[in-house]
């Protein structure tokens, strides 16, 4: 008999170069094109400044293995009437391996993610999903915003 999955836990800077690792892995997974060594060495970077305050990482593991993660990037925004506190997260690279899928490890990490994000006191959770990821948080609540103006993007 396999044991209960631990519980989602925060990560800190020790889980560095897993969560690195996982960076290349879902960015392969969604098709793009790149050099792993170089995303692994900047989302590094990148997590060693930040990680606990501008980003926060929640971390599914077995056996002492990182085996998912989900993150939220806390953002300062201007005021809103549906936004009035100012501060908004997005959620990023919601990734779980390949042999540990459909055990229920992303949706009890989205959980822990609104969990913190109602912690920290933020209007919303904003997110990109592919396919795979849509059933999912639909199921926890996440739509369409429907309002006056929809997200665009220029590359720069
Ligand atoms: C999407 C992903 C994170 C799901 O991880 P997981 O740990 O297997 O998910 P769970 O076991 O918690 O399942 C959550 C829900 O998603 C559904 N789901 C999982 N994988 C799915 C897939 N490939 N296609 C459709 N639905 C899927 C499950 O059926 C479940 O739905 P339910 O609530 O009706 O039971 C994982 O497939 C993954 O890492 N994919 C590649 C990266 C990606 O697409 N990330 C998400 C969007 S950015």
């Amino acid at each position: 008999m396999s044991a209960a999955p631990l519980a989602p836990r925060a990560a800190d800077l020790a889980d560095i170069p897993q969560l690195a690792a996982l960076r290349a892995d879902f960015l392969a997974e969604l098709g793009y094109a790149f050099d792993p060594a170089l995303c692994r060495r900047e989302t590094a970077a990148f997590l060693r400044l930040r990680l606990g305050q501008a980003i926060h990482c929640l971390v599914a593991e077995a056996q002492g293995e990182v085996i998912a993660c989900a993150f939220l990037l806390v953002q300062p925004r201007l005021y809103h009437p549906l936004a009035a506190r100012g501060m908004a997260g997005e959620v990023l690279n919601m990734y779980t391996k390949p042999a540990h899928r459909g055990q229920g490890h992303a949706a009890r990490l989205m959980e822990a993610v609104i969990a913190a994000a109602r912690q920290l006191g933020l209007d919303a959770l904003h997110l990109k999903t592919t396919r795979a990821g849509r059933a999912l948080y639909g199921h926890l609540g996440f739509a369409e915003d429907g309002g006056p103006n929809a997200p665009m993007t220029l590359k720069l």
